[in-house]
């Protein structure tokens, strides 16, 4: 609401009537003063004014010619679109000519999208700097009261969104994100809640380099949450920010229909995105790493159509040179020595299979042991004269030179016009250093992108950051599927799922079947478990079928089964966690039309010999449902169960009676997981 110049934010909640007196409201809501303040209340809102005795974070902040300057925004309009889902809010300074736009979208899934631009609009000479913004926030938003928790979501390689709930206090919070991609451990995906009420407050920002996000709380016990990316130490005459999320629910579980709502919208209405059945993936990475050459390619891919894989992906490793992590990045053209006759024919035995095929790439990035640094030792980031440090061997491409962008474009493109690439995972597994090039980097990124999604749309890319560094809900359109973790063990892998579903539905995110021992813990697990756990998601397989027993195989067949057979539900559905007294029983159930699919995983030994039974939800109370629980059940647990024929048979139970009574599983043991499948009676 406008008072004045001021923007004020008056109500972020439930919606109100359509007739609501916004006055009475504001009036409502209007503090009186208190001692040790302004007489006349400093100006906070949407962009607060700092000359009004303000002390709380600033929307954005300039520099003229080297000093700081503080605007002085008059002359405030609002504009609306016709359906008057877009808000935008204008402001000029006249004498320092700079225009400052505030726009705030109603969007699928009624999540707001938000973002800031700043112009310096005065007729300057070229070589006469204006009035620049040193920072400039997407959002700047008064924390309604009563969101006095927030939950964020901190991780490392392979340890991928660890949440944890933490109290507003008046120290404040905040969270950055360097390096140059916006995981793992930013503040880029944050849930507030009113303890009192339930009610969530789901925040993101679409940034896919760097972020800081804070939450300031002053002494009248007001909370501001500040969400930004970098500007750039020069400041910038022209600053359009990436949108930052914002959704008002009353629940934890509406939070999470409103975000998949609006992911699915995303990827949906994007030009070149056709809606695709989400294939089962064969990936070569946990199967084989580094060690194969194309006969043992074209025996995995034989193993992986027998188990009913749909993509044969190969993972890292088909590029010249590249024995090793310590070689070959740049080189976009199939390695010599493992394809003397190049991909051909290895991508034509994979369709002789019935499967389309994938490809890993790393395109942003260079190994010093390469051709193409040989050529260019210039192209990457780096300081001359100065040593050159790497990661994981490698260094970064410096997409702020547009040759080395239109080389990288150029070499994709010719991979998919020379190749049937029906699937490209592209991994990004450093930091962007010595220097900077934040903004610079992604920019490229993104055209690159947008410009193969128009170029090639039947190939469909996965971004992959050493896992989940580089997720966000910009990304979705030209991005359409993610990878949530390295870490493919399902007891972790469960929890890492749980925490990304709260953000993106099941479709989008990678779900696989990796070896036992796991490779980075580890850890043994039954292959039922490991199966039951990856049908939850977008589904593959990441582990040798030669390696396992006939019976992991038939296992893992019948899951991948069961899978194709329910994917329409798990991919199209409403997604509820499920709660359990326990805390290492993890239950998702997702609902669609009239049926529903559920996954119940106990991950520790119970200190109970019976679980308590587990209470479904989001089912009709007064619907009847047939339950059953799909088959191959989990090899210990079924010795459990109390009456397996009547569960073969199907029980017919009220939605009510699921929802309130639930259904007493074998849950003692770790490593048990159940499918539970729900259809509803007419
Ligand atoms: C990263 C990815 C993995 C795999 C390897 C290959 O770690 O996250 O899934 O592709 O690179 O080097």
């Amino acid at each position: 609401m406008a008072r004045g110049d001021a923007l004020a934010l008056l109500h972020l909640g439930a919606r109100l009537p359509n007739d609501e007196d916004l006055v009475a409201l504001a009036a409502a809501a209007a503090r009186g003063r208190h001692e040790n303040q302004p007489d006349v209340p400093p100006t906070g809102g949407l962009l607060p004014d700092p000359r009004t005795g303000w002390r709380g974070p600033l929307l954005a902040e300039f520099d003229l010619h080297g000093q700081p300057v503080t605007p002085r925004w008059r002359e405030l309009t609002l504009q609306t679109t016709p359906d008057r889902r877009t808000i935008w809010a204008d402001w000029k300074d006249e004498a320092l000519e700079t225009h400052l736009r505030i726009s705030w979208t109603m969007d699928a899934g009624d999540v707001i999208r938000t973002r800031a631009q700043f112009i310096d609009t005065g007729p300057r000479a070229i070589d006469e700097r204006g009035v620049v913004t040193t920072r400039c926030a997407s959002l700047l938003l008064p924390l309604p009261r009563g969101f006095g928790h927030v939950t964020h979501f901190a991780g490392r390689w392979a340890d991928d969104m660890r949440a944890e709930r933490l109290p507003v206090t008046r120290a404040g919070l905040s969270w950055a994100s360097r390096g140059g991609k916006s995981g793992f451990a930013g503040g880029d995906w944050l849930a507030f809640d009113d303890a009192e009420t339930g009610a969530q407050l789901g925040f993101h920002i679409a940034a896919t380099g760097d972020h800081e996000v804070r939450i300031e709380r002053n002494d009248d016990g007001d909370a501001v949450l500040v969400a930004e990316t970098p500007v750039g130490v020069e400041g910038r005459s022209i600053f359009d920010t990436p949108e930052a999320l914002i959704v008002w629910a009353p629940d934890a579980a509406t939070l999470t229909r409103a975000f998949h709502t609006h992911a699915r919208a995303r990827l949906a209405r994007h030009p070149h995105n056709p809606p695709r059945e989400r294939r089962v993936h064969f990936n070569t990475w946990e199967a084989c790493t580094f060690d194969f050459d194309e006969a043992r390619l074209m025996r995995l891919a034989e193993d992986a159509a027998m188990l009913g894989a749909e993509r044969f992906v190969l993972d890292d490793g088909w590029f010249k040179g590249r024995s090793s992590d310590r070689a070959g990045l740049g080189d976009w053209v199939p390695d010599p020595v493992r394809f003397p006759n190049g991909l051909g024919p290895l991508i034509a035995h994979v369709k002789a299979l019935g499967m389309d095929f994938g490809l890993w790439v790393e395109p942003e990035m260079v190994s010093p042991d390469s051709d193409l640094y040989r050529a260019h030792p210039d192209w990457c980031l780096h300081e001359p004269g100065l040593p050159r440090p790497t990661e994981r061997n490698q260094l970064v491409l410096d997409f702020t030179r547009p040759e080395v962008g239109d080389h990288i474009q150029a070499c994709i493109a010719r991979l998919l016009r020379e190749n049937d690439i029906a699937y490209l995972k592209w991994d990004h597994n450093r930091r962007l250093f010595p220097l900077p090039a934040l903004g610079t980097h992604s920019g490229r990124l993104d055209m690159m992108w947008y410009q193969l999604r128009a170029d090639f749309p039947d190939t469909m890319i996965e971004s992959c950051s050493s896992g989940g560094g580089r997720i966000d809900m910009g990304l979705l359109g030209r991005i359409e599927r993610f990878w949530p973790s390295d870490n493919n063990d399902a007891i972790e892998r469960i929890r890492i799922m749980r925490e990304w579903s709260r953000f993106m539905p099941l479709e989008v995110l990678g779900s696989h079947v990796g070896p036992s021992p796991n490779p980075i813990t580890g850890r043994r697990l039954a292959m039922d478990f490991r199966a039951k756990v990856a049908v939850f998601g977008h589904m593959g397989v990441e582990a040798d079928p030669a390696r396992m027993t006939d019976k992991e195989r038939e296992s893992l067949a019948a899951h991948i089964a069961l899978y194709k057979q329910w994917r329409s539900v798990l991919h199209a559905g409403d997604l509820h966690h499920l709660a359990h007294p326990d805390p290492n029983v993890t239950g998702m159930m997702v609902t669609h039309e009239d049926k529903a699919l559920a996954l119940v995983a106990q991950t520790a030994f119970s200190p109970v010999f019976d679980a308590a039974p587990v209470r479904l939800a989001g089912l009709d109370p007064q619907a009847r449902y047939r339950v059953t629980l799909p088959e191959p059940w989990p090899p210990r647990a079924r010795h459990y169960l109390g009456d397996p024929d009547a569960w073969r048979a199907g029980l017919v139970l009220s939605g009510a009676a699921l929802m309130t009574h639930g259904l007493a599983l074998p849950l003692t043991h770790p490593e048990t997981a159940w499918i539970i499948a729900l259809e509803t009676i007419a």
